[in-house]
């Protein structure tokens, strides 16, 4: 970083540095904000690209050390976390990111970093409750199952023994963690500000998800209708009933009928098992897409924005493209088509 800082772009070899290091006396230089997209499939580089900028940023444009939780620390920090909740294993890579994000460094007129602001785009929600082998789902989840006493206390256990991760064999990365992987979780939530309370809560509804998720249904005595189907449904229900806080009931409800709303007034109509299936998944992934929309606010509203900032460099880490000889998800034959 010593090195590039004020060379001349083009002098020193190749370097993402250079992009940045450009990038920041453009803006100082002229006064004009100036964004950086990271392109490439794939497993290519951009994330790890992405972290290397920002670290960058923040040594020609940080504080002075020992100023305890600086912006520039909880930006750098918002990325682990972000990425606990929105990247997963895939056959490409081991920690590909399944959202767009887009990074505002905001400065003030001497160039410091004075805010930051983060944008999300299309988190992949099918994969909350749909994965295939050799994938994985988001991290978060086999980070909280190897938690010890949190997970102990959501009454969770090993990966395997929940359908949104058993799907796919693979429980654990080369050479990571999940244990030490939520630690650090936990140690960005701190750094970027989240109180241990919205942590207890973030926990809790992940491992709600993890429950809904082993709630299976039988046929009904009516036609076309479902109920749970045995004891081990019905422990799953009344666990994701008390970690989403609500009525187990009204949940039961929710899934199993579904209340439309005709000129004559409200008609409740029973759902079959697959019916039933779908709406417990949808609820899963709706869900799961506000708790990582929250996460993201609540990084933006901590790490606050400088309103009074003119100039800022924003850093596009887009989800890189993939090549699939069979570029669709796989349907049962007899499920409604739900598009996300
Ligand atoms: N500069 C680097 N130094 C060392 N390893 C790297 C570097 N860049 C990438 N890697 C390795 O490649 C892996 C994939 O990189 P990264 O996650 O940045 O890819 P990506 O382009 O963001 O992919 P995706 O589109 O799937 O999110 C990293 O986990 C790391 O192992
Ligand atoms: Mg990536």
């Amino acid at each position: 970083m010593e090195q590039y800082k004020g060379a001349p772009f083009g002098e020193l070899s190749p370097h993402v540095f250079a992009v940045a290091d450009a990038s920041y006396r453009a803006m100082m230089n002229d006064g004009q904000s100036q964004s950086i997209l990271v392109s490439g499939e794939s497993g290519a580089g951009k994330t790890e690209t992405t972290k290397l900028i920002m670290q960058y940023l923040t040594y020609v444009g940080g504080r002075a050390a020992g100023d305890e939780r600086t912006v520039e620390q909880q930006v750098l920090e918002s990325n682990p976390l972000l990425e606990a909740f929105g990247n997963a294993r895939t056959v490409r890579n081991d920690n590909s990111s399944r959202f767009g994000k887009f990074v505002e460094i905001q400065f003030d007129a001497s160039g410091r970093i004075s805010g930051a602001a983060i944008r999300t785009y299309l988190l992949e929600r099918s994969r909350v409750v749909q994965i295939t082998d050799p994938e994985r789902n988001y991290h978060c989840f086999y980070q909280l199952c190897a938690s010890g006493k949190d997970a102990e206390k959501y009454k969770l256990g090993h990966p395997s023994h929940f359908h949104y991760l058993n799907q796919s064999k693979v429980y654990e990365l080369d050479g990571v963690s999940n244990a030490e992987e939520y630690m650090k979780t936990r140690t960005a939530m701190d750094i970027v500000g989240i109180s241990h309370e919205d942590q207890e809560a973030i926990f809790r509804t992940l491992a709600a998800i993890l429950h809904l998720g082993n709630i299976e249904f039988s046929p009904g005595k009516e036609h076309d209708s479902s109920v749970l189907k045995g004891q081990k449904s019905s422990f799953h229900m009344q666990m994701a009933a008390n970690l989403f806080m609500c009525d187990m009931n009204l949940l039961l409800a929710t899934l199993c009928t579904r209340t439309i709303q005709t000129r004559e007034g409200i008609i409740i109509k029973a759902l079959d098992c697959n019916a039933a299936v779908s709406s417990r998944d949808a609820l899963a992934k709706t869900v799961y897409a506000r708790l990582f929309d929250w996460l993201v606010d609540k990084i933006n509203t901590t790490v606050g924005q400088d309103l009074n900032s003119q100039i800022q460099i924003g850093v596009l880490d887009i989800y890189g493209f993939e090549c699939f000889k069979d570029n669709r998800i796989k349907f049962p034959s007899n499920s409604p088509m739900f598009f996300d």
